[in-house]
């Protein structure tokens, strides 16, 4: 704010206050010398008349204290131009202090879970309940409320893992974040190639497939070793090192459809999971994890 602004502010705020006491000042006199006479203002309904009497004293008196509790306020806090006020109060400066109280209260509350290892914390109810909190802030919104996840955002509470579901891995995913990249083939491979090698890949995990589809198994498997495999293994399995998921069981991250399947081959697909180490405090990442990682020792307990 420029000093002419800040003057403007200052003359007109005070101004007005100063204005206003006038007025009240002004209006509370009574007449002098008709204080036994009833003066009205001439003012006449149904046979009722208006008076016109000096506002009542208490009333007044609160009226002043207002005015004083105004100043008051004026000197303390910022409210005239720039003056920053006798307190030094800033919205700044409180979000700061209440806030360096929270984390501090935070790191009190966590530091007995912070020699524990993970697998430790998984088995400990406390931990976990703060955990699913977490979880449920900041991970619920990808991965759904129950962990259970949804097309292109993995189930976390299963046994089946693209990077790991190891407590180190789990851990790097949430701290890094992941960066899933299905390259798309569509050009490559042509349409036909795509159908072929879907089909290949369609009954990897022992389905089922109709004439149509059985006729491009055997091209679709040579397209896999050539186009595929150097991802996810020559038998399919994946890698956990790439994200690459298996294509043999029946988990399926985008749909494990025929139309699926070459809808993946043919366009694409990216999954990210973002890094969350800016986002939580170390001790917060911990407990996210343990949490993960009681969602699957759940499961196949
Ligand atoms: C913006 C959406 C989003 C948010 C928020 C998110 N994730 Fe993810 N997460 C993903 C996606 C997408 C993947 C899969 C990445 C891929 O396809 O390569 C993933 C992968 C993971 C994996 C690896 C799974 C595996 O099978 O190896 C873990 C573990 C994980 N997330 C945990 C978390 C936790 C814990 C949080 C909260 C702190 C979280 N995620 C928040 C989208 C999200
Ligand atoms: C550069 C490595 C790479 C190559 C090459 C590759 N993929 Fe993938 N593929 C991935 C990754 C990584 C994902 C997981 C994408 C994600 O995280 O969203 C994936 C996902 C898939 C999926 C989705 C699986 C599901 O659970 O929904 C299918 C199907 C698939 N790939 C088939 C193929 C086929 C068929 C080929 C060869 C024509 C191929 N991929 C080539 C890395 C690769």
């Amino acid at each position: 704010m420029t000093s002419g602004w800040s003057i403007y502010i200052i003359v007109l705020t005070v101004g007005n206050i100063l204005a206003l006491t006038w007025l009240l000042w002004w209006t509370s006199r009574r007449p002098a010398g008709e204080s036994a006479e009833l003066e009205t203002t001439g003012h006449v309904w149904d046979g009722i008349e208006e008076y016109n009497n000096p506002l009542p004293r208490w009333w007044l008196i609160l009226f002043y204290l207002t005015i004083v509790f105004a100043f008051v306020y004026l000197a303390l806090y910022p409210g005239l131009g720039r003056f920053e006020g006798v307190l030094g109060w800033t919205q700044i400066t409180q979000y700061d202090a209440e806030s360096a109280r929270i984390s501090e209260r935070q790191r009190e509350a966590f530091a007995k879970f912070q020699d524990k290892d993970l697998l430790a914390l998984a088995a400990d109810h406390e931990a976990t309940e703060i955990g699913s909190r977490i979880f449920a802030n900041n991970c619920a919104v990808c991965h759904g409320a129950d962990g259970r996840g949804a097309p292109g955002f993995p189930n976390l509470a299963d046994d089946d893992w693209l990077y790991g579901g190891g407590p180190e891995q789990v851990l790097a995913s949430v701290r890094h974040g992941r960066n899933g990249i299905m390259p798309p083939l569509g050009a490559v491979l042509g349409e036909q190639g795509v159908a072929q090698v879907a089909a290949y890949v369609y009954q990897l995990n022992g389905r089922e497939t109709d004439p149509a589809m059985s006729a491009m198994v055997a091209d679709g498997e040579r397209i896999f070793g050539m186009q595929c495999a150097a991802c996810h293994g020559v038998d399919g399995k994946g890698n956990q090192m790439l994200g690459a998921p298996n294509l043999t069981d029946d988990v399926w991250l985008h749909g494990g459809s025929f139309e699926m399947i070459k809808r993946t081959v043919r366009d694409g697909r990216m999954g990210q999971m973002p890094a969350h180490e800016n986002l939580l405090s170390e001790d917060q990442i911990r407990l996210v994890t343990a949490y993960v990682l009681s969602l699957s020792q759940r499961e196949t307990r």
